[in-house]
């Protein structure tokens, strides 16, 4: 079977509506959590993303019911489900690790594979084992996967080494029906976080979120089915708004609020947007062109790292020197390399330019991009070997100069909802085609 590829023929200014879904970080997780209650969940304004169909895939290898009914999801737990996500979903997504706590939680072992994700560094699991291990669980890791055991997981202090998303979620949905109380300091507070938490708290759970970075989970004897509709994907909304700047249109994105794209909305300000901002959508336009600017990515509330691949490919038609500074991941720039091939001037550095210190600064990692604008842009045939290097280069391609061919979409599909069919609505000249 031929994988597939996109030819993308230069378009003008794109121009539209998009409505964006509940976003990818979020709605994985909270099938995961519904995995824990006494009777089915149900998680409406669901994506349709590769990563809702490989997680319920995994969810009914353990004997979960998971259904689709239009954008909502009805996931059904096992009173008692199978310890055993099958290796064959080894590197699929971020996934398995955090039904690690689950299971142990519900059958007292657990085996489950190696995760995988995006390309963006080695992205170690060591805070989730480290943490499950200070729980009681007994943990062994070998090249096949995890294997985990536990009379029952108890509360403790989980001290984070740095505000991982995963691994705050992953003490979450461990602690919720431990024995006790669980804190965790240092945690992640990313929206996406705090939905999980709204959830699991409508499931019964005791969580209690405390300034500073802290959450104390007290954990319950059993948890409920509960219902919820999840808010908008940031990254989708802050996608398609760049989208339409990039062309020199405007794209008025609805389906995602304001308070989870403030920096964003800030950041695109800076470099000369302007913005109609209302209840139900929000729409950005550039009609002085744009301006370069230096930003670092953050965790939140700072400038979200999975934000940059687009910001990145704005700055490329900004009026200047743009410098980008990633701080979250230590190798976040694999999809440059399509850019580059499409015309993008940019170059990495190992350096943490354009700000302070982080704690890549005397490592060997290019972490921080030069950009250079605006750049003149040309069609190329670029791989598209995940998600990030796929909407990056699908919004650059639109405003080169000749034809671009990008192969191997399916991995754009992973990470966005349906993104032929909006990128067409809003005018982009895109045609599906077997490579
Ligand atoms: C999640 C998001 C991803 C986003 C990221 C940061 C999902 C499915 N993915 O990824 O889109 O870019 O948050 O907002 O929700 N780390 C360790 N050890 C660990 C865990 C993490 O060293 O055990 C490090 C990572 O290597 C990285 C940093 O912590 O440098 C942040 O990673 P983390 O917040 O865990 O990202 P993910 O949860 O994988």
């Amino acid at each position: 079977m031929g994988t597939r590829a996109w030819r993308i023929d230069p378009a003008g200014p794109l121009r539209g509506d998009v409505t964006v879904r509940g976003s990818k970080n979020a709605v994985t997780k909270h099938m995961v959590a519904a995995m824990l209650g006494r009777g089915p969940s149900t998680i409406a304004n669901a994506p349709r993303v590769g990563d809702v169909e490989i997680t319920a895939q995994m969810l009914r290898t353990v004997g979960c019911s998971v259904d689709r009914d239009g954008d909502t999801l009805v996931v059904d737990p096992a009173a008692t489900p199978a310890p055993t996500v099958p290796q064959s979903f080894t590197g699929r997504n971020r996934i398995p690790v955090l039904m690690l706590g689950p299971l142990l939680n519900l059958t007292g072992e657990a085996f489950v594979p190696l995760v995988g994700g995006d390309q963006i560094g080695p992205r170690p699991i060591d805070f989730h084992i480290q943490a499950l291990t200070a729980m009681g669980a007994q943990i062994t890791v070998d090249e096949g996967g995890i294997h985990a055991t536990a009379r029952r997981l108890h509360g403790t202090r989980v001290a984070l080494p740095y505000p991982s998303v995963g691994a705050t979620e992953s003490v979450m949905l461990s602690a919720v029906l431990a024995e006790g109380r669980t804190v965790i300091t240092n945690a992640a507070i990313e929206p996406e976080i705090l939905e999980l938490a709204l959830f699991l708290q409508r499931m019964g759970a005791g969580i209690q979120l405390q300034p500073d970075r802290r959450i104390l989970i007290d954990g319950v004897e059993r948890l409920h089915g509960a219902r919820t509709r999840l808010a908008g994907d940031r990254l989708e909304a802050f996608s398609y708004l760049v989208a339409g700047l990039l062309t020199g249109g405007q794209v008025r994105v609805h389906g995602c609020a304001q308070d989870r794209l403030v920096t964003a909305i800030e950041t695109l300000r800076t470099m000369g947007a302007r913005f109609e901002i209302e209840d139900e959508h929000i729409s950005a336009s550039a009609p002085d062109g744009l301006r370069s600017a230096a930003v670092h990515t953050d965790t939140h509330p700072g400038f979200m790292t999975d934000w940059q691949q687009p910001l990145l490919v704005l700055m490329s038609q900004a009026r200047g020197l743009s410098v980008l500074h990633e701080t979250v991941f230590e190798n976040r720039f694999a999809y440059v390399r399509a850019l580059q091939q499409l015309g993008c001037e940019i170059e990495l550095f190992p350096m943490c330019l354009g700000g302070n210190a982080c704690r890549f600064h005397d490592t060997n990692h290019l972490h921080s991009a030069v950009v250079h604008g605006p750049s003149k842009l040309v069609g190329a045939e670029v791989h598209v070997p995940d998600v990030r290097t796929g909407f990056s280069s699908v919004i650059a391609a639109s405003i080169a100069d000749g034809q671009s061919v990008l192969l191997d979409v399916e991995s754009l599909e992973r990470g966005y909802d349906e993104p032929l069919a909006r990128l067409q609505s809003i005018g982009m000249a895109i045609t599906p085609v077997e490579s």
